[in-house]
């Protein structure tokens, strides 16, 4: 695995491939790795014949300065879980001077889908993704690009913002993997206490009830207001937690096909995020 952290050196390796008819495949992640991001790794096998990781912690999609401090980090630890999974060519490892130089000034906005949900309580935050991901893909020339669906409104904004600006990449979402008791993986887990990491299973379990109940025919209104009581009695503070359409991410009030549930809650001082599809349940 060649671990490179300039995009000087990255065009080289990209061109060569490139010109020998390679297919690139790039996982963009902010590190702190766990079967999550290898599961989008282990996503492309088959799609790309060369396997590009990248991990820089993006400060321009942090709009809390605290958020960006406490983000867990551990770039060795990274290199041998990657090393040891196997599979892939380059870990692409870019510092904040070499991502923003001295100068840079653009902001890439994908509008409407990046207000809403995680958009609302996060200004700017989507602003700051769809900037490093142009440049992730630009950077890397892949021709294909894993994302994950614990982040689904992110990876709606990407497929939006690849099809808006014709880049030529596709986009292959990688269902949500979780923890035995049904949490999804996520870097900031780390962050949690062993008794917070308890009470965080709450957040997936109160999610499948509330499908559940929606299925069974309950009114949207009351079992998301059931719902929300059962995580703030559990000590989370609910940020949002609705029903949307999964294509547009737009409200709805019934549980049609196509709908899926969307949370933002705190637990501690971490935020956690979940989403799961109407008819998982
Ligand atoms: P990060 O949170 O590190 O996630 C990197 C990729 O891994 C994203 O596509 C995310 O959806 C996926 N992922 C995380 N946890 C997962 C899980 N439990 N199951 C499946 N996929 C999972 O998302 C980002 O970084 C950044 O916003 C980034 C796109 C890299 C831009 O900075």
């Amino acid at each position: 695995m060649h671990i490179v952290q300039t995009r000087k050196d990255l065009r080289a390796l990209v061109e060569q491939w490139r010109s020998a008819g390679e297919t690139i495949g790039v996982v963009p992640t902010m590190g702190a790795l766990h079967d999550g991001h290898l599961a989008l790794v282990n996503a492309l096998e088959g799609k790309a014949t060369r396997r590009i990781v990248t991990i820089f912690v993006n400060p321009i999609q942090f709009n809390n300065p605290e958020d960006f401090k406490l983000y867990p980090r551990g770039v060795e630890a990274d290199v041998a879980l990657l090393a040891a999974t196997g599979g892939v060519d380059v870990l692409y490892n870019p510092n904040e001077h070499e991502m923003y130089p001295p100068g840079f000034a653009t902001r890439v906005m994908v509008s409407g889908l990046d207000s809403m949900l995680c958009g609302g309580d996060r200004p700017g935050h989507f602003d700051g993704v769809a900037t490093v991901v142009s440049k992730l893909l630009n950077q890397t020339g892949a021709q294909i690009a894993a994302f994950g669906e614990k982040d689904y409104q992110q990876l709606c904004i990407i497929r939006r913002l690849v099809s808006d600006m014709d880049m030529p990449v596709d986009i292959l979402p990688v269902a949500t993997v979780r923890e035995a008791d049904g949490l999804a993986l996520s870097s900031r887990n780390r962050r949690l206490s062993p008794a917070e990491r308890q009470q965080a299973a709450l957040l997936p379990a109160a999610l499948k009830t509330c499908l559940a109940a929606l299925l069974a025919g309950q009114p949207s209104a009351s079992a998301l207001a059931e719902c929300a009581t059962t995580l703030q009695a559990a000590g989370f503070t609910v940020h949002y937690l609705d029903l949307r359409a999964q294509q547009t991410l737009q409200p709805l009030s019934h549980p049609e096909p196509g709908a899926r549930l969307f949370v933002a809650a705190t637990l501690g001082d971490v935020r956690l995020i979940d989403n799961m599809p109407v008819s998982a349940t």
